[in-house]
C-alpha cells in the first residue's frame, strides 16, 4: 500500500457491494425518465463508470469541470466551471460527484443545471458524504457512505492530483506524501 496512506476506509469489495445496491435503487427510481448522468469532473469519473453499469435504463452521459480545490486539502470556497454546459434541457439528470464535503459543489451544479441548462429535474449521488455542518445544505438522493470529517483519496479522490486510481478510499496523512514521487 502506499505509504501516505494512513488507513483503509473502505475497500474495493464494500464499494462494489454498495454500488450493486445503489444501482438497483436508481433503476427503479428513475425508470421512465428521459435520463441524463452527468459527472463532476475529475473526482467522480470511476464513480461514473462503475455505477453506470448497474443501472439497467437507458441514459446518455455527459460530464462538467468544477473545481472547488486549488491544490491542498481544504475546499476554496470558489467554484470554477471548466467545460461549458452539457444539453440537458428538458432532460432528467442524475449528478454524480466523489464526495460530498462543504456542500458547495453540488449545490452550485445542481443549481446551473436547472436553470441555466434547463434541466427537468436533477437527483443527485455521491460516493460518500461527510458527517458536517455544511456552508452550503443538501441531501443528495443517494449516498454510497457516510464518513467522519476527515481527508481521503482513491476511487477518484486525490490529493494534488494523485492517488485517483487506488481501487479503495484510504484516509490520507498529507505530511507522508513524497513530494517527487509521480510528478
Ligand atoms: P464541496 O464543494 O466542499 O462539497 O467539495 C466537493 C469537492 O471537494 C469534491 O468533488 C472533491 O473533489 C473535493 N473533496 C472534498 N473532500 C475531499 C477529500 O476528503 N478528499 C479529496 N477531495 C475532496
Ligand atoms: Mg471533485
Amino acid at each position: 500500500m502506499e505509504s501516505a496512506i494512513d488507513r483503509i476506509l473502505f475497500s474495493d469489495a464494500e464499494i462494489r457491494a454498495r454500488l450493486d445496491e445503489l444501482g438497483a435503487l436508481i433503476t427503479e427510481d428513475l425508470r421512465g425518465k428521459p435520463l441524463t448522468a452527468v459527472v463532476i469532473l475529475q473526482g467522480g469519473m470511476i464513480l461514473m463508470a462503475d455505477l453506470l453499469r448497474r443501472i439497467q435504463l437507458p441514459l446518455k452521459m455527459d460530464s462538467l469541470v468544477v473545481q472547488s480545490y486549488h491544490g491542498g486539502t481544504e475546499s476554496s470556497g470558489v467554484l470554477t466551471f471548466g467545460n461549458g454546459m452539457p444539453d440537458v434541457r428538458g432532460r432528467y439528470v442524475l449528478l454524480l460527484d466523489d464526495i460530498l464535503d462543504t456542500g458547495r459543489t453540488l449545490v452550485g451544479v445542481r443549481e446551473k443545471l436547472l436553470t441555466e441548462g434547463g434541466a427537468a429535474g436533477v437527483s443527485s449521488c455521491v460516493l460518500l458524504s461527510k458527517r458536517k455542518e455544511r456552508a452550503k445544505e443538501i441531501e443528495p438522493d443517494y449516498v454510497g457512505f457516510e464518513m467522519d470529517d476527515e481527508f481521503v483519496v482513491g476511487y477518484g479522490l486525490d490529493y494534488e492530483g494523485r492517488f485517483r486510481n487506488l481501487p479503495f478510499i484510504g484516509v490520507l496523512d498529507p505530511s507522508k506524501v513524497d513530494k517527487e514521487e509521480g510528478e
